[in-house]
């Protein structure tokens, strides 16, 4: 199981983020487990390049699972196989029920498949059949309503143990707020393990809710951008009851080690995807919106690491 006891700080899949350089960051920086960006099932069996360059794992990554997405039944089931056959490092693969994405939802995957909650029992069930690693399925509290009681028994159902609830329904996408009140009906469970997602963006408000709802495990996306350290600063709360920001030479030393990992991983490329954490990393900073619009137009490492370094200085 790659849930134990301890209430796990998860980074939680995000397409175009969650990439092997800012996973590796957000361990460094007390996330307990990771999850990829969702990953085509269709393009897996079809022998897409780019798809299975988002399958690619890092050595040093410690708890990582795929996540993938399809609504073919047997493409699921051979891409679950491919990804056994890789061998690759990760403790486990999550089924995307959720993505309110056009495109996905259309194509009937991610959130589409809780239209259809006897189909989705059935794939999970087929997929953990052919799957040697533990299989997970991370769904929203509804199509258009609530109903997740309903997607929870379907789930339960398929034999699947390991379910995260972003409190959305699929047709809000990301807007109003994160409901989380489906967390107290589950919170004698013992059959299943929950992990909660939306809106979770501080380290009072993670807290709060592992302080009150022990059993959980706590799912970070957004709060994490251009702030990896909430996992420590999270884990420092529940300890000792604070927790120290970094200071403006810790978060630019942070910049640049994961400037690093972006180098390494993509080439010069890196540069590139490195602009948006780049922006997140520097908001709220004073005349940050200058630097970033300078950098934003610069090709080479070196530069952008000349424009850091000069504004680090003042
Ligand atoms: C840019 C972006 C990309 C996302 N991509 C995925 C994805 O690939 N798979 C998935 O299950 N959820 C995806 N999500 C949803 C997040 O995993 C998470 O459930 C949601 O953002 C709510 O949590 P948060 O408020 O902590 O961000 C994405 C969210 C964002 C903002």
């Amino acid at each position: 199981m790659f849930l134990d006891k301890k209430q796990n700080l998860i980074l939680a899949p995000m397409a175009g983020i969650s990439d092997i350089p800012f996973r590796k960051i957000s361990y460094d920086f007390g996330a307990d487990i990771a999850v990829t960006e969702m990953i085509n099932a269709r393009g897996l069996i079809e022998g897409s390049k780019k798809t299975y360059s988002l399958m690619r794992i890092d050595k040093r990554e410690i708890n990582t699972g795929i996540q993938l997405f399809g609504n073919d039944i047997e493409i699921m089931k051979r891409a679950v196989e491919i990804v056994c056959e890789s061998n690759l490092n990760i403790k486990f693969i999550d089924i995307n029920a959720g993505c309110p994405a056009k495109k996905v939802i259309r194509g009937g995957s991610g959130g589409a498949l809780l239209k259809n909650l006897k189909n989705l029992e059935i794939m999970l069930n087929s997929v953990k059949k052919v799957s040697n690693i533990p299989v997970s399925c991370k769904v929203r509290i509804g199509y258009d309503e609530n109903t997740i009681s309903e997607i929870v028994d379907a789930i339960k159902s398929s034999g699947v143990k390991i379910i995260t609830i972003h409190g959305r329904t699929v047709k809000q996408g990301f807007k109003g707020k994160s409901d989380l009140s489906w967390i107290k009906s589950f919170n004698n469970d013992k059959d299943m393990q929950y992990i909660i997602s939306g809106d979770i963006n501080t380290p009072d408000k993670a807290v709060e809710i592992m302080d009150k709802y022990p059993k959980f495990h706590i799912m970070i996306g957004r709060g994490a951008l251009g702030n990896p350290f909430i996992f420590d600063y999270i884990k420092d709360l529940m300890r000792n009851g604070y927790y120290n920001r970094v200071n403006k030479e810790e978060l630019f030393k942070t910049i640049r080690k994961h400037y690093k990992f972006m180098l390494e991983v993509f080439g010069d490329y890196g540069v590139i995807l490195m602009r948006k954490h780049i922006g997140w990393y520097l908001k709220g900073l004073p005349e940050s919106k200058k630097l970033k619009d300078k950098i934003n137009k610069i090709g080479e490492y070196s530069d952008v690491i000349r424009e850091l370094d000069k504004y680090d200085r003042n």
